[in-house]
């Protein structure tokens, strides 16, 4: 029987995964198809009880829902029990299972490119959920210490915290104190949404070089001023849509037990941009 997937959130309407999943089911000739479907925050309970009555076999979740929907979920992965927020979901049989592939998503292009992590000292622009994500990708690689600045110093130290419990050494700054320190890190990540509207990168990126990773997880535009800084020094770049791909690739993995179909799932992201 042909199989649906969906993606639920609002706004909806840009999302790039109903291309990227149409084009690896394209590539493996699965009998599947794949909608984005909105639904409006307050709607989330509703919006869940008509994807199980059309017996969805999964469905990715995005902004407002991502939090919410641990409350909707009967079984709960290891991935987000650790972060307190699902966006990927599978039924069987009618019981909905939560994972969250960000972390995994995140660490994908490191693992693609053969880049180490372990015993590195990390940068960490932002605190929100995204970066949770991230602090707890790096934990699990093993970096020596992570300085995570932001904006807002208290949700810095909430997060330096959480690093801290799940035995990642850190320390929190505010983002206007990293001044020229930038030069003193292996691996940078901007995980704010500084870049989205094209506004200047959060931070100098003087004196870093080749060996420096940076890695921006926002996404569009794909060349954000801080991408285009970190060219500048010649360091190793990360670009957002990789970390996007990571994801897709680990649901598609989640959903149908088989390999993903990486290149003709990158190849259709990079033809949305
Ligand atoms: P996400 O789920 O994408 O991580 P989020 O949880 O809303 O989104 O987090 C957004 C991050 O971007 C936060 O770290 C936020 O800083 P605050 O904690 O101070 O709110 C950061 N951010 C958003 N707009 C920013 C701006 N104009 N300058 C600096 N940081 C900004």
């Amino acid at each position: 029987m042909s199989k649906i997937f969906a993606v639920i959130g609002d706004p909806i309407d840009h999302s790039l995964s109903p291309n990227i999943h149409s084009a690896a089911f394209r590539e493996l000739n699965l009998d599947c198809s794949y909608i984005a479907y909105r639904i409006p925050r307050g709607e989330l309970e509703e919006g869940v009880e008509g994807l199980k009555k059309i017996k969805i076999n999964g469905f990715n979740v995005t902004i407002p829902h991502k939090v919410e929907m641990m409350k909707y979920v009967d079984k709960i992965d290891e991935s987000c029990s650790v972060i307190g927020a699902v966006n990927t979901v599978s039924n069987k049989d009618g019981i909905l299972k939560g994972y969250n592939t960000d972390m995994d998503g995140f660490l994908e292009p490191f693992k693609k490119k053969e880049l180490p992590i372990a015993d590195t000292k990390v940068l960490l622009l932002g605190a929100g959920g995204a970066a949770r994500a991230i602090v707890a990708g790096f934990a699990k690689e093993k970096a020596s210490s992570i300085t995570i600045a932001n904006r807002t110093l208290d949700n810095a130290i909430k997060l330096a915290e959480f690093s801290e419990k799940i035995g990642l050494n850190a320390n929190a700054i505010k983002i206007e104190d990293v001044k020229d320190s930038a030069k003193n890190y292996d691996i940078i990540v901007n995980a704010t949404s500084v870049g989205l509207k094209n506004e200047p990168s959060p931070i100098s990126l003087e004196g870093i070089n080749e060996k420096t990773i940076v890695y921006d997880i926002v996404y569009m535009p794909m060349n954000t001023d801080f991408i285009k800084k970190a060219k500048e020094e010649n360091a190793t770049i990360i670009f957002g849509y990789e970390m996007l791909l990571g994801q897709a690739v680990r649901a598609f993995e989640i959903w149908h037990d088989m390999e993903a179909p990486y290149n003709a799932m990158k190849k259709a992201l990079l033809g949305g941009f």
